[in-house]
């Protein structure tokens, strides 16, 4: 029996989960709304947010699970990448709760749950299998050989893709985050109604700066033309924009299928929550006779159970940090 609490504090989600035995049974998101206001995260906030919310939410989660603080076995937690004064909330709290109930601690690194949590539900990818993650911060094509073996093939030589749905949204005069906005509207809207390039970059690396600066110019030609263009032709340019950016990746994903001969393909982070990513890569599937995997919408976002499962596997193999252990703002896969 092996029960681990999780906790997650690398950006602007305070969450904690708990693991029972590779089961997650709670996964509680305090999900930090004062950031909307400035149109982006701001990292001072995000800290002070998490000093608030941690307590409440680690009770919350070891009450949901139905277990008491005394029977947990270990506490896992994000030591990076992330923002620093966020991780250090996380980091802080889980060496204090380790060093209370004399428990051992494991530290994870959060580029590797997102995958990682892959492994919560059924079916479950075969090793080794490609991942692409996604999210506000990270692009990467990754090689998973095993749980804690990951090879970076390509990543982002610049904006994550998470930014480039954000940043094209700041165009459009949307709120922050967002992707999920551009999701919605893109949902109504004519895919072929802008036409957007897609940068030739070499190997499996991707770039989404060339991309923005042409949305930028689209939108400020469209304005000229019709005032009006942001509430009448919205969902066309966030369709365009959105496949565009699905194409970029999905065309660098088949890429790396191709030359790796790997058949299990992934997806992962707060970017594989996109309902136009979702259903292409499962076209492509079909296809390419690849078997896919892609994450129920709670597992896709920052959240502790990833952080939870992960831990859960490096309990198997005794994976255990220090009381010393510091959070690290920029980590290796
Ligand atoms: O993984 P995540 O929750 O946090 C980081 O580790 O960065 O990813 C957040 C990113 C944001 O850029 C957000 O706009 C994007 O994921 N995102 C989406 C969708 N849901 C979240 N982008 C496009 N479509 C969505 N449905
Ligand atoms: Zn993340």
């Amino acid at each position: 029996m092996a029960i681990i609490l999780g906790i997650e504090s690398s950006c602007d989600e305070t969450s904690a989960s708990i693991c029972i035995n590779g089961e997650i049974h709670s996964n509680v998101i305090a999900t930090q709304a004062i950031h909307a206001k400035y149109g982006g995260v701001i990292p001072e906030l995000a800290s002070r947010a998490h000093q608030q919310n941690i307590i409440p939410t680690v009770e919350e989660a070891i009450r949901q699970a139905k277990v008491s603080k005394n029977q947990i076995d270990a506490v896992s937690f994000t030591r990076g990448p992330g923002l620093l004064g966020a991780l250090l909330v996380g980091t802080s709290f889980a060496k204090s709760f380790a060093l209370a109930q004399n428990i051992p601690l494991i530290d994870i690194n959060h580029m590797q749950a997102h995958i990682l949590a892959h492994f919560i539900e059924d079916p479950k990818p075969s090793f080794p299998f490609l991942c692409l993650t996604v999210s506000g911060g990270h692009t990467q094509i990754v090689l998973v050989k095993d749980y804690f073996e990951m090879e970076l093939l390509g990543e982002t030589l610049d904006d994550a893709a998470g930014e480039a749905f954000d940043k094209t949204a700041k165009i459009l005069n949307l709120p922050y985050p967002g992707g999920p906005l551009i999701d919605k509207f893109a949902k109504e809207g004519n895919p072929s109604a802008y036409r957007l390039p897609e940068p030739q970059i070499p190997g499996l690396n991707f770039s989404f700066s060339g991309l923005k600066t042409a949305i930028l110019y689209l939108v400020q030609d469209q304005l000229k033309q019709n005032p009006d263009v942001l509430t009448h032709n919205m969902a066309d340019l966030c369709a365009s924009v959105q496949s565009r950016i699905v194409s970029i990746l999905l065309n660098k994903l088949k890429k790396a299928a191709k030359e790796t001969g790997v058949k299990d393909i992934a997806i992962a982070g707060g970017v594989s929550a996109n309902s136009g990513l979702r259903k292409s890569l499962i076209e492509m599937g079909e296809k390419y006779r690849w078997r896919v995997f892609i994450p129920k919408f709670e597992y896709c976002t920052d959240n502790a159970a990833m952080i939870a499962i992960a831990g859960y596997h490096k309990f198997l193999k005794k994976d255990f940090v220090g009381q010393d252990v510091a959070p690290m703002a920029r980590m290796h896969l």
